[in-house]
């Protein structure tokens, strides 16, 4: 047969070349030895081989020189049982152009009967674009799965159309505690809670996703250890190309950190706030117990005055008797010189009075500072003496030796007992019998120091003795009812505690104690 020799072909065979000729592949006739009978143009483009270069020649030429030795044991074999199948079923083929360079192939067998006897019609298509094309889609899913495996933040696995898992990365197995093989083919509605299993959220998760295209909550789930964890869940309907559901892409996230920051952030905020108006609250006590404090000074007013006045008084007797001393002849210069000491600490005395009057009646924040409470306690009585004498009040002190200095504001602290001088003096100056005592008593009580004031007024019913520090709560006409309230405000910003009881036989008794300043020698 010549059909490289168009001249001598005849019209069947002439017409069989035509359609080879116009196949898109390249088609190769070999006979039962291995040689190549005809080519097609395909074939020649394909090789780099003109036609008349191929036949003639053995099909071996085409195939590469490593693969050669077995080639021929394969055609044989294909002739034991000829039939159209492909060649080398499961193994890459690879062919020889005439330049040398291999390329990739697939080649269809086909067994044909001519005129000559029986040959093998052997096409063959390039697939390297193909080849290339899986090499290149294969890394890129190679990148894709290092890229998923390595997120460990986030649960990243894919699930079929019916909800079983069929992949796990390296964020699932941390997050949720299962391993790969432990957990791929199992459905998903393991990480539900029996709750939401129960009210068959996994099997909507999935109808909402294949409805809406994505699915999107934040709920509890499960790890392999059975405890819970919040979860931030996103399923993502999968399609192919032509819009089937192929699976769920399911990726999961751990929020029970970032919920519980957030938490902590307005606790946080709260307590801000809280402090903030506590802040506030103090000012305004601050601010009241000023007021409170210079109106208590405007009701000791004419005892107070009285109080300076008893100094100056004996200072201008003083001053007279001194002039009398030296107008003598000769002078006597020693009752002068007493007269005229005793001009001056009346008038320190004095001085002293209306510094800490200035005191009492000076606005100033409060301040944490040490102090001798006997000291201070000494002060206030010396200023409400006279009011406590005219109601007929006798004030005796047991002012305990070697305390602790008191931390705290100082002033605020007087306010406390000048109160509760004031409120017994009140008290006792209403019953008309018996003594009228009013004893303060200073004592070391652990950490604090103990101030205790009992009287020997009315007292108070068992029921009244917290109503008492109420604001607004008062027996008096005209009282305001705030004193108390004040005391224990300025107390409780100290620290301390303060609280009344019954006096025996009758009266009252009013403690309060103050934290001792660490610093403070005992
Ligand atoms: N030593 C005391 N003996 C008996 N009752 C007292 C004594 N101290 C306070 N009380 C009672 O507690 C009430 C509240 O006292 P508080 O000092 O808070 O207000 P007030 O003295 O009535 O008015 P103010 O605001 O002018 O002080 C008094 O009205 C009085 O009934
Ligand atoms: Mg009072």
């Amino acid at each position: 047969m010549s059909l490289t020799n168009p001249n001598g072909e005849s019209t069947g065979e002439r017409r069989f070349r035509l359609v080879v000729d116009a196949a898109p592949n390249a088609i190769l006739m070999i006979d039962q030895a291995g040689r190549i009978v005809m080519a097609n143009s395909q074939a020649e483009r394909v090789f780099g081989y003109s036609r008349a270069e191929l036949v003639g020649q053995s099909v071996e030429i085409l195939v590469p020189e490593r693969l050669r030795p077995h080639h021929p044991e394969l055609r044989k074999t294909f002739w034991t049982d000829p039939q159209s199948r492909p060649m080398g079923a499961g193994r890459d083929l690879y062919a020889v152009r005439k330049d040398g360079s291999e390329f990739p192939v697939e080649i269809g067998l086909n067994p044909i009967e001519i005129e000559d006897g029986t040959m093998v019609l052997s096409a063959i298509v390039d697939i390297s674009a193909r080849k290339a094309a899986e090499l290149a889609l294969r890394e890129s899913e190679l990148r894709y799965r290092v890229l998923v495996d390595g997120v460990t933040d986030y649960a990243i696995y894919m699930i079929d159309p019916n909800g079983i898992i069929t992949n796990w990365n390296r964020g699932a197995q941390r997050i949720k505690g299962y391993r790969t093989e432990e957990i791929v083919g199992q459905h998903f509605s393991c990480f539900h809670t029996e709750e939401d299993r129960a009210a068959n959220v996994p099997q909507q998760s999935l109808e909402i996703a294949v409805r809406d295209g994505r699915y999107e909550a934040e709920a509890w789930r499960l790890r392999k250890d059975g405890s819970r964890f919040l979860a931030n869940v996103v399923i993502d309907a999968l399609r192919n190309d032509s819009g089937q559901l192929i699976g769920f892409a399911k990726i999961t996230r751990d929020i029970t950190e970032r919920v519980q920051a957030a938490r902590e952030l307005e606790e946080a905020r709260i307590s801000l706030v809280k402090s903030q108006a506590e802040e506030a609250l103090h000012r305004v006590q601050a601010e009241l117990a000023h007021v409170a404090r210079v109106a208590t000074m405007g009701e000791l007013t004419a005892s107070i005055a009285h109080e300076v006045n008893q100094p100056i008084a004996a200072t201008a007797a003083n001053a007279q008797a001194a002039l009398r001393w030296l107008a003598l002849q000769p002078p006597d210069m020693e009752e002068a010189r007493q007269a005229l000491a005793r001009i001056v600490h009346d008038s320190k005395r004095a001085g002293d009075i209306i510094r800490r009057i200035r005191d009492l009646m000076k606005k100033a924040p409060p301040r944490v500072d040490r102090f001798d409470i006997n000291g201070a306690i000494r002060e206030v009585i010396e200023l409400s003496r006279a009011d406590a004498t005219k109601n007929g009040v006798s004030i005796q002190t047991q002012l305990a030796n070697g305390l602790p200095l008191a931390k705290g504001d100082r002033i605020e602290l007087q306010q406390v007992v000048l109160n509760l001088i004031v409120n017994a003096v009140e008290a006792m100056s209403t019953v008309a019998e018996g003594p009228r005592e009013l004893l303060i008593v200073t004592a070391r009580a652990g950490a604090d120091v103990l101030v205790t004031v009992p009287d020997t007024g009315p007292g108070l019913p068992a029921a009244d003795l917290e109503h008492i520090f109420e604001p607004f709560h008062t027996t008096k006409q005209t009282g305001l009812g705030m004193g108390l309230s004040i005391c224990r405000s300025i107390i409780n910003a100290h620290g301390g505690r303060l609280w009344a009881s019954a006096n025996l036989p009758r009266g009252a008794i009013f403690h309060f104690t103050v934290p001792a300043h660490p610093d403070s020698a005992s």
